[in-house]
């Protein structure tokens, strides 16, 4: 990760990275009142070129949220796409980027305040978990995920990360790599940052998505991924006891792509090594999300 990021897009404008600023009593920061994408554009490795995964998707799940928030006059989908394409091509990135585009309340104003909105979207490097192929070693958190009567646990709302964090700080400060979070029905949710799978007799299932999960543009990939590599799938609730007896158990989202978890609650999942159909399924995401496969063109924007 050679490159660095020196311009930003704030408000649909190019400005020097360091100079992105709101006011420290805007309602985005003091209610939290702000929605987000986590988005990521991948380099071919032949042509040297940036395309942004699934930018459509991650486009209307904000949508969705906006919505949700009741923002006043929120900015267009042109004109948010626009500034994902500009973050990227005003830094001339020479590897892969993550890409953050927010949208808040930038007003000063009360819990009741709806606008006006602001937005800003950073193309930044981001290392890649070395995770990925050793495994992760997680534990089922005390903290239970927030409850879609609570929070609006399938819009991507920056408030919703609170719960995440501290899930996140008593997983590490126990000695695990991450929590894995059940419903307030003691069902298995998903992790501070990603969707999660099991592997059980050859069967890919991953939790409904009324399990107070963000439905992840990664999750409906990895769906598509393993329908197509001739595996069978099932969006099911699943229970807590069923970490412990899976075969395989991976995770999967944008920023922590697709990694196997190998342990949980110190127990190792299968043989506590990460599996095959994790692995096979992780290197079927590296070629779509790439475009070393021809398939799936559709989910990439090119950048040029
Ligand atoms: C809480 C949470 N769940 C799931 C995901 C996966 O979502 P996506 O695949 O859309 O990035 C994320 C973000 O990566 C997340 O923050």
């Amino acid at each position: 990760m050679a490159w660095t990021a020196h311009t930003i897009i704030q408000n649909g404008k190019a400005i020097p990275f360091e100079d992105a600023k709101v006011h420290a009593l805007s309602v985005g920061l003091a209610y939290g009142a702000a929605v987000f994408e986590g988005i990521r554009a991948y380099m071919n490795p032949s042509t040297k070129r940036l395309s942004v995964f699934r930018l459509e998707e991650h486009l209307a799940r904000l949508d969705q949220g906006m919505k949700f928030m009741r923002f006043d006059s929120p900015p267009s989908r042109d004109a948010l796409r626009q500034g994902v394409l500009d973050s990227i091509r005003a830094n001339a990135p020479d590897d892969d980027c993550y890409i953050r585009l927010q949208v808040h309340i930038e007003a000063r104003g009360n819990q009741s305040t709806t606008g006006p909105v602001g937005w800003v979207c950073a193309a930044i490097p981001r290392e890649r978990s070395t995770k990925r192929e050793s495994g992760i070693a997680a534990c089922v958190s005390s903290w239970t995920r927030i409850a879609d009567n609570t929070m609006p646990a399938r819009i991507k709302a920056t408030a919703n990360y609170h719960a995440g964090r501290i899930a996140t700080l008593q997983a590490r400060a126990d000695g695990y790599d991450m929590p894995i979070l059940l419903t307030r029905d003691g069902k298995v949710s998903e992790t501070a940052a990603a969707c999660l799978f099991l592997v059980r007799d050859g069967v890919v299932i991953t939790p409904t998505r009324d399990s107070d999960i963000l439905e992840s543009v990664t999750r409906d990939t990895v769906l598509a991924l393993a329908a197509e590599h001739g595996l069978p799938v099932q969006e099911r609730r699943a229970d807590r006891t069923e970490l412990y007896v899976s075969d395989e158990v991976f995770l999967c989202g944008t920023g922590q792509e697709l990694a196997p978890i190998t342990s949980v609650d110190r127990l190792p999942v299968g043989d506590g090594k990460p599996g095959p159909i994790t692995m096979r399924l992780q290197q079927a995401y590296e070629s779509v999300v790439r475009g070393t496969t021809d398939a799936h063109a559709a989910w990439r924007t090119p950048v040029a």
